[in-house]
């Protein structure tokens, strides 16, 4: 399976999406488009990306009633992207109508992904707000478990949880990872960071990369920079 790097096309306009790609003359690097440029742009945007040869993960993250998912996935299996996302906390029933959305009539469909706890909720919440009352890192592998159990191909976790995701939820189970960044960059507000080197060492299959190569002086040096180091 080919490990590669994803840019997190994080902007709010096509414009800018369209004049960022521009300037890869040559490469057509995979993209990740989050609910910032979709909800500007609608599925336009998503059309316009894929016309151009881009690989698209389409960073949605559902969470509704099985139906209701179902339905949404299945229009989004439409747009060809290559990769789309759910909360694994919408529970095994959600994930299987997803699956089962995203099917295409030929069989084919786009990878599906899990997040599990956002990075952004701390123990301290999950216990009082979520009344979850267990280690984090256990309701992590859980809800991988899950999602692997749903028969989804993935999930979003960091590169330091890779290896553990790949030994509980078996070696081709996907991981997706974000919180990357070079040696000599800026950790901005990601707090638990690692380099491409490092990610790749740690058996991450794709490594989601934002600031880093969008907000880079040169994005597209960067952008080489990332796959030498992660791809090789
Ligand atoms: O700019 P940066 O490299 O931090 O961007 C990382 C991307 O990955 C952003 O689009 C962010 O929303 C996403 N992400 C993340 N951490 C997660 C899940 C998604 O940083 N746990």
């Amino acid at each position: 399976m080919g490990k590669d790097v994803i840019i997190a096309l994080d902007l709010d306009s096509s414009q800018k999406a369209l004049a960022f790609l521009d300037r890869f003359t040559g490469q057509k690097p995979y993209v990740k488009i989050g609910m910032e440029l979709f909800y500007a742009e609608g599925p336009a945007i998503v059309r316009q990306i894929k016309a151009r040869g881009h690989k698209i993960f389409l960073d949605l993250k559902l969470h509704d009633i099985p139906n209701t998912v179902q339905r949404a996935m299945a229009v989004l299996s439409g747009l060809d992207v290559d990769m789309v996302n759910l909360h694994a906390a919408g529970t095994k029933a959600m994930m299987e109508a997803a699956l089962a959305g995203l099917t295409r009539p030929d069989g084919s469909r786009p990878l599906l992904i899990a997040v599990t706890q956002l990075t952004s909720t701390s123990q301290q919440r999950m216990e009082q707000e979520l009344l979850i009352q267990k280690p984090l890192d256990e309701v992590v592998m859980h809800y991988a478990r899950c999602a692997a159990a749903a028969g989804l191909d993935g999930v979003v976790c960091s590169p330091l949880e890779a290896g553990r995701v790949h030994e509980g939820c078996g070696g081709s189970f996907l991981t997706v990872t974000p919180g990357v960044r070079f040696a000599d960059g800026d950790a901005g507000d990601q707090v638990r960071v690692t380099t491409p080197a490092r990610a790749k060492e740690l058996g991450s299959d794709y490594i989601v990369v934002g600031r880093p190569i969008v907000a880079a002086p040169d994005p597209v040096a960067a952008y080489r920079r990332c796959l030498a180091e992660f791809v090789g």
